[in-house]
């Protein structure tokens, strides 16, 4: 059996598997059901400072989810690319519940896995605050979320919308924090990557490269967004690509652990986020809509695929993948003989090739869909959109260097 085990910031960790801060970790409860899932440690939902308190209060209904119970085969085959849009903005009870709730769910799960508390301040004083309290509790880690992607627009400098005070606070909260801490830094910024990195030389011991976007969508019959009203949390499995590309960067220039996890919706998604650079990896929405005992899930298909690829921990993959990361200049450019090709035992002739082949190199006879390959420019689109599986590009004849 391949060993799961991760260490960060001299806390262990059972697996990477965390239950991001989120509804699923808004009270012990829920921590402890984390735990008893499988995943190693559990981000408390954010504690927000007074000034955010209207926060506290959710607006209900608060989710809604686009593009997800029409997929076919729902509820038992879920779809892979969604939007979940939501407005719950922070934990429901003020800082010394909070503080209460993170010592009681540290008393439930016990060495089981790790609590992490979460805290997220309007003003240095807040922050300075909820530090020192934080320090008397038993969380085994601290997580400094200034990356909410909607809580600017509640009228008070805090998440998303105080980006550019993160350095500030980090070097504040890490003056006072005397335990193990990240910071959450949202994907809300011009370089998400760049504020990572002033975070670290401000003190940060860890990052989390993993908040959402904010957004809505339109009913247009009434012209009013749809679900709460407001800008809410815009993500989903959709958000992977974007993750990843920033863990990858934080990667390569941070030398702290690296906490990701946009978009995770199955084991593979985890085991990208590791090949990328990442030492634990948060799901938010995958917890939420497939159950906390998912991680358990997870774990175990992750460890079937080390043993099968013949890894023995996770160490050992840790940022493969960086390498083989190209930068655009040097993708290699119209490589010769590469042309779409049909298979006619598969082709039923619906032409759905044709409507997406801007080079005009394909019509469909009765044999099925004919390619011209003078015309034909290579660019895979047919290939991705044939329903049939019946078209193919051929190999290109790479040019001798
Ligand atoms: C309903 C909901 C509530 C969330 N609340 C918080 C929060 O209180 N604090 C926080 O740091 N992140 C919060 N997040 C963000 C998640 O922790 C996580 O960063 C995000 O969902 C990305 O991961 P995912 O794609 O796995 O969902 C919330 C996300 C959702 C969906």
């Amino acid at each position: 059996m391949a060993n799961l085990k991760v260490k960060a910031l001299g806390v262990e960790f059972k697996n990477p598997i965390l239950v991001g801060s989120a509804s699923p970790s808004m009270d012990w409860v829920g921590v402890k059901k984390g735990i008893d899932g499988g995943a190693a440690g559990v981000i408390v939902k954010s504690l927000f400072g007074e000034k955010a308190k209207l926060g506290r209060s959710f607006p209900r209904p608060r989710y809604k989810i686009y593009d997800y119970k029409n997929y076919p085969g729902y509820p038992e085959v879920l779809p892979h690319a969604f939007t979940l849009n939501s407005l719950e903005e922070c934990s429901h009870f003020g800082y010394e519940d909070y503080m209460k709730d993170v010592d009681k769910a540290k008393a439930a799960v016990g060495n089981d896995g790790n609590v992490m508390a979460s805290l997220s301040g309007a003003t240095m004083e807040e922050w300075e605050t909820m530090c020192k309290m934080v320090n008397e509790t038993k969380a085994d880690w601290v997580e400094l979320n200034v990356s909410c992607p909607f809580a600017a627009d509640m009228g008070v400098k805090i998440g998303a919308g105080a980006v550019e005070l993160l350095p500030q606070i980090t070097k504040l909260c890490a003056g006072i924090l005397r335990k193990p801490f990240s910071v959450k830094v949202s994907p809300q910024t011009q370089n998400p990557v760049d504020i990572a990195e002033a975070c670290v030389k401000a003190g940060a011991r860890a990052v989390n490269m993993s908040a959402r976007l904010s957004g809505y969508d339109l009913d247009i019959e009434t012209a009013r967004p749809l679900g709460p009203g407001a800008q809410g949390g815009w993500g989903g499995p959709y958000l992977i690509g974007y993750g990843l590309k920033f863990v990858a960067q934080a990667a390569r220039r941070l030398d702290v652990p690296i906490i990701a996890g946009l978009g995770v919706w199955d084991w593979r998604d985890i085991i990208k986020y590791t090949m990328v650079g990442a030492t634990l990896v948060q799901s938010g929405v995958g917890i939420m809509l497939q159950g906390y005992n998912v991680s358990k899930k997870w774990a175990d298909n992750i460890n079937l695929w080390l043993d099968n690829k013949g890894y023995s921990s996770l160490d050992e993959i840790r940022g493969i993948a960086l390498p083989n990361i190209l930068k655009t200049a040097e993708v290699e450019r119209r490589p010769e003989g590469v042309y779409a090709t049909v298979d006619y035992n598969k082709c039923n002739h619906c032409g759905t090739c044709v409507r997406s082949c801007f080079y005009d190199a394909i019509h469909v006879t009765k044999m099925g869909a004919v390619v011209n390959s003078k015309k034909c420019d290579g660019c895979g689109m047919c290939v991705e959109v044939c329903p049939q599986d019946a078209v193919k590009l051929s190999s290109p004849q790479r040019r001798a260097k």
